[in-house]
């Protein structure tokens, strides 16, 4: 196989294309195994990151073939002969395939993405928090995002998914803070073309997520004002 990576020593240098002939150890081998056994061979290593190699941190991230996927889920057999491996685009990139993606946490921060008071147990809430939950701040949902911009005030999906769990853990009474942040955030920027959906390493019914915290954040409140 042709391996493509787009490699950069730092921020402030520039990108250039550093092409590998590479044969598979085996049919199932992932772009992460590819990477490590390029690497064992390599004087100057690629930069990439990783934790788990199970699809459940999300540091993996990066862009094959014009598509965000997780290096340690992306398998070199889905892909042709040729493969070309790109950092994620949409952040700053520190060196090779490592990106800055320190807005995703500024923005859970921004978010309040934290229980003020304990939460209750209520109808619907455990299956909203636990496929909020298997988020992993991965990123993916950004790359794809034709609204989000790093610097702006929308956070994405990987900002609306974790929110969601908290709309829908908190009584109603308590719930205002988040649900206007929720609407600066997330509502008054998300266009709903669902491209985020079709990238989620972690397969999260986004859709299904974000009609739940619309009608919690937005319409309740719409619907309230109307009968006074
Ligand atoms: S639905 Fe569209 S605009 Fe909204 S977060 Fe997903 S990709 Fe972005
Ligand atoms: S919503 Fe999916 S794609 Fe976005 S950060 Fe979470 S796991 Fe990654
Ligand atoms: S290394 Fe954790 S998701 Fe790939």
């Amino acid at each position: 196989m042709r391996l493509e990576i787009l490699r950069r020593k730092s921020r402030e240098e520039a990108p250039y294309i550093e092409c590998h002939d590479y044969t598979p150890a085996e049919k199932s081998e992932t772009v992460a195994t590819a990477l490590t056994r390029l690497n064992a061979a390599l004087p100057d290593p690629i930069r990439w990151e990783c934790s788990c190699l199970q699809k459940k941190c999300g540091a993996c991230a990066m862009v094959v073939n014009g598509s965000p996927v997780l290096a340690c889920d992306a398998r070199l057999s889905d892909y042709k002969n040729k493969i070309r491996i790109e950092p994620l685009r949409k952040f700053l990139v520190v060196a090779d395939l490592i990106s800055d993606r320190s807005v995703l946490y500024e923005n859970l921060r921004q978010l309040r993405c934290w229980l003020p008071a304990e939460a209750e147990m209520r109808e619907g809430a455990v299956e909203i928090g636990y496929e909020a939950s298997r988020c992993l701040q991965c990123g993916c949902c950004l790359e794809v995002c034709p609204n989000f911009d790093p610097g702006g005030v929308f956070a994405g999906m990987a900002g609306a998914v974790p929110l969601s769990r908290l709309l829908a853990e908190l009584p109603e009474a308590e719930r205002g803070e988040l649900s206007a942040l929720y609407r600066r955030h997330v509502y008054a920027g998300c266009g709903k073309s669902l491209a985020c959906r079709n990238v989620c390493p972690a397969g999260i019914d986004v859709d299904g997520l974000l009609v739940n915290s619309n009608a919690a954040a937005v319409w309740k409140r719409l619907l309230r004002r109307k009968k006074h």
